[in-house]
């Protein structure tokens, strides 16, 4: 539970940072933000981050089908941090599950603490492992990301095979987090 406590304290500073900035940011590169969103949960946005009814991160979807920032991010960290056991885009492979198929029902928490901590499952035919992440940065940095891209393609927002396109600039908040989370 350690690497959870980590996990979650990011990404709550990610939403305490977004909350901080709020008052002086500027907008004009953010074209997405007024248009509307394939997302009908996205209920909330700081600095180019949404949130859910329930305040877990979410994707957002312009209509020209352009992602928000943390989407596109969470599409490349998951190819490089999570494809080689779950397969492309989320879709599973021989040796692990297709993600896009757990985020139908698995809720945020259960998804970091997964993430976070591991599982191993040991079935008749095979030992089932996910290693616990919790102390790679390159992955505990950008769980959120990792998570809003797989929900988008678990909710059939984001079409298999298309290379998501972002729609505004890096947000000032991702960059600072970047900095600091996890004391890298
Ligand atoms: C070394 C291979 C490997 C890597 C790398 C890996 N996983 Fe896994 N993961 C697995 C296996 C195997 C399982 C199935 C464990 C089980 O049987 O319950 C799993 C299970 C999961 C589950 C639970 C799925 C469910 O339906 O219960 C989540 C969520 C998950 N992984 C997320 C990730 C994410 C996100 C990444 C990248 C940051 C990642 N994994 C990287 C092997 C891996």
């Amino acid at each position: 539970m350690r690497h959870l406590g980590i996990g979650l304290a990011c990404a709550g500073f990610t939403v305490a940072a977004a909350l901080l900035s709020a008052t002086g940011g500027s907008s004009q590169d953010k074209p997405a933000k007024d248009a509307p969103s394939t997302n009908s949960a996205a209920k909330s946005e700081e600095d180019g981050k949404w949130l859910d009814a329930e305040g877990f991160p979410t994707y957002n979807i312009a209509a020209d089908g352009k992602v928000d920032w943390y989407t596109y991010s969470g599409f490349r960290r998951y190819h490089s941090e999570c494809h080689v056991c779950h397969g492309p885009e989320g879709e599973g492979s021989t040796y692990a599950p297709g993600l896009i198929e757990s985020l139908k029902t698995m809720k945020y928490p259960e998804f970091m603490q997964v993430v976070a901590s591991g599982r191993t499952v040991n079935r008749p035919d095979k030992t089932s492992v996910m290693p616990a992440l919790g102390d790679n940065v390159n992955v505990m940095c950008y769980a959120d990301d990792i998570y809003v891209y797989l929900k988008a393609r678990a909710d059939g927002a984001l079409p298999r095979g298309s290379r998501p396109q972002r729609s505004g600039e890096k947000p000032e908040t991702a960059i600072r987090n970047e900095k600091t989370c996890m004391g890298s």
